[in-house]
């Protein structure tokens, strides 16, 4: 076990990490009143429910957490808060994927005007994306998360043990934000994939705990610096305003955000190029980094036309342009605002013709 305290904004965060589902029974024991949001899929878990004993009828379980991501169930969650009488010192620990873990931090947030909350991000997107940087959530009227705020948990818990029930496509799907801080930060980053991809694909215990870790670092620095989403922060968006495009052109048949953010950290890559912004060498990197690894997209629609328009829509274009984050160099993104529109639906085409699946 170990533990880093990350700057969060004003707050300070303690991440601890353990292997094993076990050592969490420790951590529920600590305090006088718990209270647990709990994803249903993952619950079946074993060695989580031997650790649970106990504390059966303080559990409140998600089923389809996506869906349920919702005012409907947001209230029923404070109802359930309520009904046990919580008081501002007891806890909520948030066990689940980026789903649960936002929709509990937002009822964390504004429950008697906040909680203590205990994240345990247990999907490997949840791990080195969600559960850092104070965003909780709900969807409503059909807009992810549309109704939020900003709050901090005291403490994250990174247990690993967890990630070996996620398939290989839900294993990629966070994977993908690793790819996005590693180019964010440093060619060596990104040669550190390279060279260890056998050991990323195996999901090799130690390795994988050291990258989420670093991983974390990244995204820690970048949102320790701007918490808020005011500057630097936006360049946690590298890919994302493809991938948002890409999303939506298939929201009939839902694909993994982090499938649609590697194909839109790709087209940004070539974007970039395109632009003659970064240098042969970096996209080269880049390039290598991207086909390492099994994802599937053989079930992506691909449609320029609909790829664009989604992306004029993109609610993380402030101004009237379409904003990119594209890249100087590996560890150097820049935003820029997208002049000429036929420019860009011209090159979606023809990244799309070329596409290999
Ligand atoms: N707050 C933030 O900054 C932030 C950042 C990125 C994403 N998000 C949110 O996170 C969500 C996406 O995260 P996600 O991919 O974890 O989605 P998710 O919570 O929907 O989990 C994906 C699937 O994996 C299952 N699952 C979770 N842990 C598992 C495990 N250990 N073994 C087997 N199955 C497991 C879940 O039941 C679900 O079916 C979205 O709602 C997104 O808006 C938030």
């Amino acid at each position: 076990m170990q533990t880093i305290i990350i700057e969060n904004g004003k707050d300070k965060v303690d991440v601890l990490y353990h292997q094993d589902i076990d050592n969490l029974k420790k951590e529920f024991s600590l305090r006088s009143k718990s209270i647990f949001v709990i994803d249903h899929k993952v619950f079946q878990n074993k060695q989580l429910k031997d650790a649970l004993v106990g504390s059966e009828e303080n559990i409140f379980l998600i089923k389809d957490p996506e869906l349920n991501k919702s005012f409907k169930v947001l209230e029923k969650i404070l109802e359930f808060f309520h009904s046990k009488k919580l008081n501002r010192n007891d806890t909520i620990f948030a066990v689940g994927g980026g789903a649960v873990t936002d929709l509990a931090a937002f009822a964390a947030s504004i429950f008697k005007r906040g909680i203590n909350l205990t994240l345990i991000p247990t999907s490997l997107l949840a791990q080195v994306d969600a559960t850092i940087g104070g965003k909780t959530g709900i969807n409503f009227h059909g807009i992810k998360n549309l109704i939020g705020s900003f709050y901090n948990p005291k403490k994250i818990i990174i247990c690993t043990g967890f990630l070996s029930s996620l398939n290989d496509q839900e294993y990629l799907n966070g994977f993908s934000e690793i790819i996005k801080h590693s180019i964010l930060k440093s060619s060596d980053e990104c040669l550190n994939l390279i060279e260890n991809s056998e050991k990323i694909n195996s999901r090799e215990e130690t390795f994988l705990r050291e990258l989420i870790e670093r991983s974390l670092k990244i995204k820690t620095n970048v949102i320790s610096q701007d918490f808020k989403e005011k500057g630097q922060r936006k360049f946690l968006n590298f890919g994302h305003t493809f991938a948002h495009g890409i999303e939506y052109a298939n929201k009939e048949n839902p694909v993994l955000h982090g499938h649609a953010v590697h194909i839109g950290m790709q087209m940004a890559t070539e974007f970039s190029i395109q632009k003659k912004i970064i240098s042969m060498e970096d996209y080269q990197i880049c390039k290598d980094l991207f086909g390492l690894f099994g994802y599937d997209f053989t079930k992506i629609k691909l449609n320029a036309e609909e790829i664009f328009q989604a992306m004029k829509l993109d609610k993380k274009n402030d101004s009237d342009k379409v904003t990119l984050i594209l890249l100087k160099s590996i560890g150097s993104p820049v935003a820029v605002e997208v002049d000429d529109e036929n420019e860009l639906l011209s090159f979606l085409q023809e990244f799309i013709d070329n596409f290999e699946r």
